[in-house]
């Protein structure tokens, strides 16, 4: 059965925020695709959306390159809401002016409404916080458009022509800083776009099943499976999609957690739940020794991605022909491998990026590209995942590999284990675990001088992070109880062997990252 459901679309001009403006779309219950601005309009027009979204670019709307679009796209009697680059872009093309401004304005900026019964502002007061980031501005609107608010140094912080449905806002709502950001999107979907709203997790997960039996058909399928919240999602979704031709691949690669190669196992194998046609591989000696003397970290992602796609390989071959590999990719994985734009590589995460060419498989699916952490818990339930997986806490797939600075080894995977499994104790016995949102043990490639008895030591230091975080594309590093850390030391010094000093993290993202390589 078809499943009939309003969509907003995303036209995409290269700024950060876009996949922000989806999800608060999607937030509002209205599905939400993206496409870059180089699609036809032809094909935007097939797509029948409710509403169009210009997002914003780090172009200058009046230099010749620019990123553009078709003037017919405002002629379609579509609804049209331009942000930031795109409001430019609008008013560029329908008869306004853009200019580069005196003043660049960035940040947190007093918003004024100037016109209250806008369909934009229902239930936004007079004054509010908006995120301003722009160094262009919009000088002079077109004909037929009315400025319906400002601030000190924006005379058009929005605009609109209600007879044609146009509407432009030079912030970015987007953002969690707009205050009433949220709001006005809202208001541009249900009150300019009438959507009825009524879009959930269950119609994604629904779709996705039906494209994935399209797109395979009685093709093979290999899914990486870690156990983590991401593949276990793809896994549980691939496996409703394919069934029996699905075969779920789980790498020991050495670098797991305290006993989370058997836990994992117990779930997902032959005697757990779901049928995966789950095939352990043990592969730990085979990553220790790749690794051995490297010590720079993207040189350690890099070796530890290949690695896993080595194994999978294998197996793959073993199994026979297949056609299609499974990741559970997401999409902070995307931007910061830098593949979301015009973002520079912070960290190369070893499932992003497609497979290289001398891997022999014919495409790859990942099915949750383009959600974000907490979409993917509520796709999993959808799916009938039992809350306690779908909760789980994040864990990278480079796994501990990322968390021991400098050269891994047997021995410093075993101590971050073991410092770790004391630290998820005792967060679990204190109840605060569902208050934080990924917290870890690490271990810093430093040693420092102690006393431990009579005796001088001179040993490891562990290094503990907790952070707060919705999307984990930005984190704040969690207040924990001094009682929970205090105890967590003592514990750690105590039990685990070449440990003397325990650190807490207090750094948040940004500047640092969530993990420390
Ligand atoms: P960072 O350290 O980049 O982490 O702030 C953001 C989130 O992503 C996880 N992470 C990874 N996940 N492969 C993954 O699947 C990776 O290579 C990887 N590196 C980081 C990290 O645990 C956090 O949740």
């Amino acid at each position: 059965m078809e499943l009939k459901q309003e969509l907003i679309i995303v036209l995409d001009f290269g700024g950060q925020y876009n996949q922000l403006v989806a999800r608060r779309v999607r937030e509002s219950n209205v599905y939400c695709e993206i496409y870059s601005y180089k699609t036809p309009l032809e094909e935007i027009k097939k797509k029948n959306p409710k509403g169009i979204i210009l997002t914003g670019g780090p172009d200058s709307c009046y230099l010749p390159d620019s990123a553009t679009y078709s003037k017919e796209l405002f002629e379609l009697g579509v609804p049209v809401l331009g942000l930031c680059y795109g409001a430019q872009l609008m008013q560029h093309l329908l008869g306004g002016k853009v200019e580069r401004a005196s003043v660049r304005e960035y940040g947190k900026i007093k918003l004024t409404v100037d016109k209250a019964d806008s369909a934009l502002f229902e239930n936004v007061p007079k004054e509010s916080i908006v995120w301003m980031s722009h160094t262009d501005y919009i000088s002079k609107i077109g004909e037929g458009f009315e400025i319906t608010s400002h601030s000190y140094d924006c005379p058009v912080a929005s605009y609109e022509n209600t007879a044609k449905n146009l509407y432009g806002i030079q912030f970015h709502p987007e953002v969690l800083h707009s205050e009433y950001g949220h709001v006005m999107l809202g208001n541009f979907i249900k009150n300019v776009c009438k959507c009825e709203c009524n879009w959930k997790m269950d119609a994604f997960v629904e779709n996705s099943i039906k494209a994935i039996k399209e797109k395979v058909g009685n093709g093979k399928v290999l899914c990486a499976l870690s156990g983590g919240v991401d593949s276990s999602v793809a896994a549980v979704m691939l496996s409703k999609a394919v069934g029996e031709n699905l075969t779920c691949v789980f790498v020991d690669h050495g670098l797991l957690r305290k006993n989370e190669g058997d836990e994992v196992e117990a779930v997902f194998g032959p005697n757990g739940n779901y049928k995966l046609n789950f095939i352990r591989v043990n592969a730990a000696e085979r990553f220790y020794s790749k690794l051995a003397g490297v010590s720079e970290p993207e040189k350690k992602r890099k070796i530890i991605g290949e690695e896993f796609i080595r194994v999978f390989e294998e197996e793959a071959k073993k199994i026979g022909k297949v056609d299609f590999l499974v990741q559970g990719t997401i999409y902070p994985d995307v931007v910061e491998s830098g593949l979301g734009g015009e973002s520079v590589v912070i960290k190369s995460h070893h499932n992003v990026g497609g497979l290289p060419d001398y891997v022999d498989f014919k495409e790859i699916i990942e099915p949750l590209r383009d959600l974000f952490k907490d979409e993917v818990r509520k796709a999993g339930l959808e799916l009938g995942i039992p809350k306690h997986l779908v909760f789980r806490q994040p864990f990278p797939g480079p796994g501990l590999g990322i968390r021991i600075i400098g050269e891994v080894t047997a021995e410093k995977v075993k101590i971050v284990q073991d410092a770790d499994a004391i630290y998820r104790e005792e967060i679990d016995k204190a109840g605060i675990s569902q208050e934080i949102n990924q917290y870890f043990a690490a271990l810093t490639n430093m040693r420092s001088v102690g006393v431990m008895g009579d005796y001088r030591t001179y040993d490891y230091a562990i290094a503990l992070r907790a952070v707060k975080t919705i999307d984990f594309m930005t984190a704040e590093a969690a207040r924990l109880p001094w009682e929970v850390l205090e105890k967590v030391t003592n514990r750690i010094i105590n039990e685990v062997d070449h440990v003397n000093r325990v650190l807490y993290d207090i750094t948040s993202k940004p500047p640092g990252t969530i993990e420390l390589e």
